[in-house]
C-alpha cells in the first residue's frame, strides 16, 4: 500500500485493523506494519491498539486540490496560474524553482510531506505528512529586486491575516517574518516560517518564490527534533485546528490579495499591521549577525523593514539581517 493511501485510510481517526488494511491493498499484514513504521518514522504518531488496529489520535484532512479550489473566492481561483497538491516533494520551493520560466505567475505548489524542506539560513524544515502545511507561491514582479525590499516582512503580515480570516487569534510576528504563538503575553513557540527567494534582474522583471511552512499539529517528538520552541494552530484553537484545506485556501487568498497590494502600494501598506503584531518591541533581544553577537531592546522596525535595536549606550542600531532570539526574563 502506498503511504498516501495508508494515511487516507487512517485519516478519519477511527481504528483500522491491520487485516483490513492488508485486504484492501492485497498485501500481507507484515507489509502494512512496515508502511506504518515508515509513516511513524516520518513523524506521524500512529497508535496500535491490539486487535482494533491502527489509529491516528485525531482526524486528518488529506490535502485536496479540488477542495482547496472550492474554498477560494471566485476571483482568486480565476487568477491562479496553477494549483498543485503533491504527496511528496523534496521541497515545494525547489519544485517551483525547477519549473523556471515555464511556471505561470501565481503558481502554487503544496505537498503533504517534504524530504528536504528548507528553512532560512540553510536550516532544515521538518515536514511530516498529514500534520502541517507546506506551500510555495510563485509571484512575478515587473519592478525588479530594488522594489522588493520589505517583501519578506509583508509576507509575515499576509500569513497573519490568513490566520485572522480563519478566526485564529493569539499569533504575532518575530522579525523578519516568523509567526510565533503568544504565550502568557510573551513571544512563544514558532507557528510558521517563511522563506522568500528572489531571482531575475535588479531593475527588470524578477520572481519571488514564497515558501510558507505552517504548523497545525506538532507532536512532542517533532518538537524535540525541531531544536527550537515550536507551537501549532491546535494550541491556539483548543486542540481543534481548522480543516487543512480551508487553511490552505485562506493562505492562498491572503497571498493573492496581499501580493497585489504589495505590488501596488509597497511595504507602507503593511506597516500598521506589522507594528500592531510586532512581538519583539520592548523585548530584551540577543542578536547574531555580520557584526558578531550583541544584545539590546527591540524598538520596532523602520520604513524599509530593518529591525531597530536600542543598545545599552542609548543608541539605536539598524539591523538588516541577523538571527534574533528573545532573552528569557
Ligand atoms: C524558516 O526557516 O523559518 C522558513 C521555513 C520555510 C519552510 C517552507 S515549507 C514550504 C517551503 N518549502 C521549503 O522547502 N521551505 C518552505
Amino acid at each position: 500500500m502506498q503511504p498516501a493511501r495508508l494515511l487516507a485510510a487512517l485519516a478519519p481517526g477511527t481504528p483500522v485493523s491491520g487485516a483490513s488494511l492488508a485486504a484492501q491493498a492485497g498485501v500481507t499484514r507484515a507489509a502494512i506494519w512496515k508502511q506504518i513504521e515508515t509513516l511513524r518514522a516520518r513523524g506521524l504518531p500512529i497508535e496500535a491498539r491490539g486487535a482494533t488496529g491502527y489509529r491516528l489520535p485525531w482526524p486528518v484532512q488529506m490535502l485536496d486540490a479540488t477542495q482547496i479550489s472550492e474554498a477560494l473566492p471566485a476571483e482568486v481561483g480565476d487568477s491562479l496560474g496553477a494549483l498543485e497538491v503533491h504527496w511528496e516533494l523534496d521541497s515545494t520551493s525547489s519544485e517551483l524553482q525547477r519549473r523556471g520560466a515555464g511556471a505561470a505567475d501565481c503558481s502554487i505548489v503544496l505537498a503533504e510531506t517534504q524530504t528536504a524542506g528548507r528553512g532560512r539560513r540553510g536550516r532544515q524544515w521538518l515536514s511530516p505528512p498529514g500534520l502541517n502545511l507546506y506551500l510555495s507561491f510563485l509571484k512575478r514582479f515587473e519592478q525588479g529586486f530594488a522594489a522588493l525590499s520589505g517583501l519578506s516582512l509583508a509576507i509575515g503580515v499576509i500569513v497573519l491575516r490568513a490566520l485572522e480570516a480563519l478566526g485564529v487569534q493569539g499569533a504575532g510576528l518575530k522579525w523578519p517574518n516568523d509567526l510565533l504563538a503568544i504565550e502568557h503575553g510573551r513571544p512563544g513557540g514558532k507557528l510558521a516560517g517563511i522563506l522568500v527567494e528572489l531571482s531575475g534582474e535588479y531593475q527588470g522583471p524578477c520572481a519571488a518564490i514564497i515558501g510558507v511552512g505552517l504548523n497545525l499539529r506538532m507532536t512532542p517528538a517533532l518538537r524535540l527534533q525541531a531544536g527550537q520552541p515550536t507551537s501549532d494552530l491546535a494550541a491556539l484553537t483548543a486542540g481543534v485546528p481548522p480543516d487543512r484545506n480551508r487553511v490552505a485556501a485562506a493562505l492562498i487568498t491572503a497571498l493573492m490579495d496581499g501580493l497585489e497590494q504589495f505590488e501596488r502600494d509597497g511595504l507602507p501598506a503593511f506597516m500598521a499591521d506589522y507594528r500592531r503584531h510586532d512581538l519583539l518591541r520592548g523585548q530584551s533581544l540577543q542578536l547574531s549577525g555580520a557584526l558578531g553577537e550583541f544584545a539590546g531592546m527591540g524598538a520596532g522596525v523602520d520604513a524599509s523593514g530593518a529591525l531597530l535595536v536600542l543598545l545599552t549606550d542609548g543608541s539605536l542600531h539598524r539591523v538588516d539581517s541577523a538571527d534574533v532570539s528573545v532573552r528569557p526574563t
